[in-house]
């Protein structure tokens, strides 16, 4: 299961996506927004990312129109590493080596065929960790001192 949301400027992408994961029996949870009224992105964002960093959910995807909206506001949530992609492979690095629990997208930036091409390859792609895992764990110290006031 992986849950879903957008503003005004990814709903028909995201709405695109959905349809494509559940075409390939993949649960969504959709978080709006619903229809093309002019909304706030960080109110989506703060549910996508609220559930991922609660840990009820592993995977989420977001998208407004450029994608940076959605990646700043995803990102202030602990334990989210949400990676704007705009091509395959960075959406294979965003799993491989970033471990990106989150992708964004931009609706007004992707055509459909290819971001659902980057949703599979993120999806079917594994995290490497290794190396790459240090590197992980120093962002987590990060955000464990600027919780604590140490930074
Ligand atoms: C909304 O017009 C637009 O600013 C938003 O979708 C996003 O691109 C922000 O980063």
């Amino acid at each position: 299961m992986l849950v879903i949301g957008s503003d005004h400027g990814g709903l028909e992408l995201k709405e695109a996506v959905k349809d494509s994961l559940t075409s390939r029996g993949i649960a969504v949870e959709d978080y709006g927004t619903d229809n093309g009224d002019s909304v706030d992105y960080p109110d989506f964002a703060e549910k996508v990312a609220g559930a991922v960093s609660s840990g009820d959910v592993a995977l989420g995807i977001l998208v407004c129109g450029t994608g940076i909206g959605m990646s700043i506001a995803a990102n202030k949530f602990p334990g989210v590493r949400a990676a704007l992609a705009t091509d395959e492979f960075m959406a294979q690095m965003a799993k491989q080596h970033n471990n990106a629990n989150i992708l964004v997208l931009g609706g007004r930036v992707l055509s459909v065929d290819l971001a659902i091409k980057m949703v599979n390859v993120w999806l079917d792609t594994a995290y490497e960790g290794g190396r790459h895992q240090q590197r992980l764990d120093k962002i987590s110290k990060v955000e464990d001192a600027v919780r604590a006031g140490k930074l």
